[in-house]
C-alpha cells in the first residue's frame, strides 16, 4: 500500500464521512500551487474555500505566526491582549464599523449577528420585532441560526425545525424584499456577492433599495462578506463597490490567512444594545490568531494590492470571456474581482473532477456553477495557466 492509499484508508475508516474527498493527499504548497503526496502539482483555483487569499507559504503570515507563537497563544477573553485590540482598531478604522466582536468561524459570526439584532430590537422596546429576512440562493453557514437563513433545501431539510421567524425574499427582487421586510423584522441578512449559491453579484439598485427599506421599517442590514470581503472583489469590502453601508458585517474565511477566525463588525447604534455577558467565546480573538490576521490585513489593505486584484480580476474575466465562454459547455460567466462563476451545461462537479486530472483545483457553487476563487496574489502568467488548464478540462469533458 502506498502512503497515499494508507492515509485515504484511515480517513475512510475514522473520519465522519460528510465530505467526498478526491483520491489524493495534499502535502505542501507554494504561492498558488499545491503538491500531493505522489508529487503531482495543482494550480489552486479555490484558495481552500476563499481562505488562502495570500496563497501558500506567504512569508508575512509565517513571520507573524512565528512571532505570535513565541509570545502568547491563548489567554481567553477574560483578559486584555494587544493583538485583539489592535486588530479591532484596524478593522474599524478601515470600514463603516465602530466595534468588533470576534468569533472562530463564519457561521459563528452570523450566529452572533442574528443574536445582536434580536437584542438590539428588544432594547428598543420591540419584543415582537424578531423576524429575520434572508434571500434565495443564500449561504450563511451550518449552525442552526445561520442554517435557518441559508436557502438551499438540501442543507436545511434534514435538520428541521430550524429557528423560527426567518423568511426568504427573492434575491435581486426589490418588490419581493418589500413584501418580506415589515416592522416586525429586526434584521435583513445578505451576501453582496452570493458565493455558494452560484457566484451572483447583487444589483446595485437592489442593495440601495434594501438599505432604504431597512431604514423605513427600522430593520438592521447585515452584510455577510465572509466569502466576498477582504479584497476578493477588488475593493477592501464588497459593499464599497455598491456605496451602501450595512449596520453589521460578518467576516471570516481569509482574515487570518488559513487560521480559524470570524468577526462581526457593527455600528455604535447596535453596540449600545449589548453589554457584558450578552455573548462570548472561549477561543475567539486570541493573540496568535489576531497577530496573524493583522499581518494579512496589512498586506491586503494597500492601494497597490487592491488595484492589482482589480487589474488581475479584469484580466481573468477577459480570458474567461475570450477562451472559456466559447465552449459549448459554458453558458455564462459572472462575478467580480477574483471571484467568478461559470454557469455550466453539464454538472459542475463533473468539470471539477476532470479539472483535477489536469492539475487544476476549482470549486462548485450549486449544481451548475463552477466557482473560481484563486489566491488574490495570482499573477497574470498564472491566470493564463489556470485558463489553459480549464480549457483543456472542458475539451476533455466535452
Ligand atoms: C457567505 C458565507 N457565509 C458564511 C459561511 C460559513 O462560514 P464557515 O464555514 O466558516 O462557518 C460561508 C462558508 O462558505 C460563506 O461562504
Amino acid at each position: 500500500m502506498t502512503v497515499t492509499e494508507d492515509i485515504i484508508e484511515l480517513e475512510h475508516k475514522y473520519v465522519l464521512q460528510t465530505y467526498k474527498r478526491p483520491d489524493f493527499v495534499l502535502e505542501s504548497g507554494e504561492g498558488v500551487w499545491l503538491y500531493d503526496s505522489d508529487g503531482r502539482e495543482y494550480l489552486d483555483g479555490g484558495s481552500g474555500i476563499a481562505v488562502n487569499a495570500l496563497g501558500y507559504q506567504n512569508q508575512a503570515i509565517i513571520g507573524a505566526l512565528r512571532q505570535a507563537a513565541d509570545s502568547l497563544i491563548h489567554v481567553s477573553n477574560l483578559y486584555h491582549t494587544a493583538p485583539q485590540a489592535l486588530l479591532a482598531r484596524d478593522l474599524c478604522e478601515n470600514s463603516f464599523a465602530d466595534r468588533v466582536f470576534f468569533s472562530n468561524s463564519g457561521a459563528e459570526a452570523n450566529e452572533g449577528a442574528l443574536k445582536f439584532a434580536r437584542k438590539w430590537a428588544r432594547t428598543q422596546g420591540h419584543t415582537d420585532k424578531t423576524g429575520i429576512v434572508a434571500f434565495t440562493g443564500s449561504f450563511h453557514g451550518r449552525t442552526m441560526g445561520a442554517l435557518a437563513c441559508t436557502a438551499t433545501e438540501k442543507y436545511r431539510k434534514p435538520f428541521e425545525p430550524l429557528i423560527g421567524d426567518v423568511s426568504f425574499a427573492q434575491f435581486n427582487d426589490l418588490d419581493s424584499a418589500r413584501r418580506a421586510i415589515t416592522d416586525k423584522t429586526c434584521a435583513v441578512i445578505i451576501e453582496p456577492v452570493q458565493g455558494e449559491g452560484g457566484v451572483t453579484p447583487a444589483d446595485p439598485a437592489f442593495l440601495t433599495g434594501l438599505r432604504q427599506i431597512c431604514d423605513e421599517t427600522g430593520a438592521l442590514l447585515i452584510f455577510d462578506e465572509i466569502q466576498c470581503g477582504l479584497g476578493r472583489t477588488g475593493t477592501l469590502w464588497a459593499y464599497e463597490g455598491y456605496h451602501v453601508t450595512p449596520d453589521m458585517m460578518t467576516l471570516a474565511k481569509p482574515l487570518a490567512g488559513g487560521l480559524p477566525i470570524g468577526a462581526i463588525l457593527l455600528t455604535q447604534n447596535v453596540a449600545d444594545a449589548l453589554g457584558p455577558g450578552d455573548h462570548g467565546s472561549t477561543f475567539a480573538g486570541g493573540p496568535l490568531i489576531c497577530t496573524v490576521a493583522r499581518s494579512v490585513f496589512r498586506h491586503v489593505n494597500t492601494t497597490v494590492f487592491l488595484q492589482q486584484v482589480k487589474t488581475h480580476g479584469d484580466y481573468l474575466a477577459a480570458q474567461l470571456n475570450d477562451r472559456v465562454v466559447v465552449s459549448p459547455l459554458i453558458e455564462q460567466v459572472r462575478g467580480k474581482g477574483l471571484m467568478w462563476g461559470l454557469v455550466s451545461a453539464p454538472p459542475a462537479a463533473e468539470i471539477m473532477v476532470e479539472a483535477r486530472k489536469h492539475g487544476l483545483i476549482v470549486l462548485v457553487a450549486g449544481p451548475n456553477v463552477v466557482r473560481l476563487l484563486p489566491p488574490l496574489t495570482i499573477s497574470t502568467d498564472e491566470i493564463d495557466e489556470l485558463v489553459d488548464r480549464l480549457v483543456k478540462t472542458l475539451e476533455a469533458v466535452g
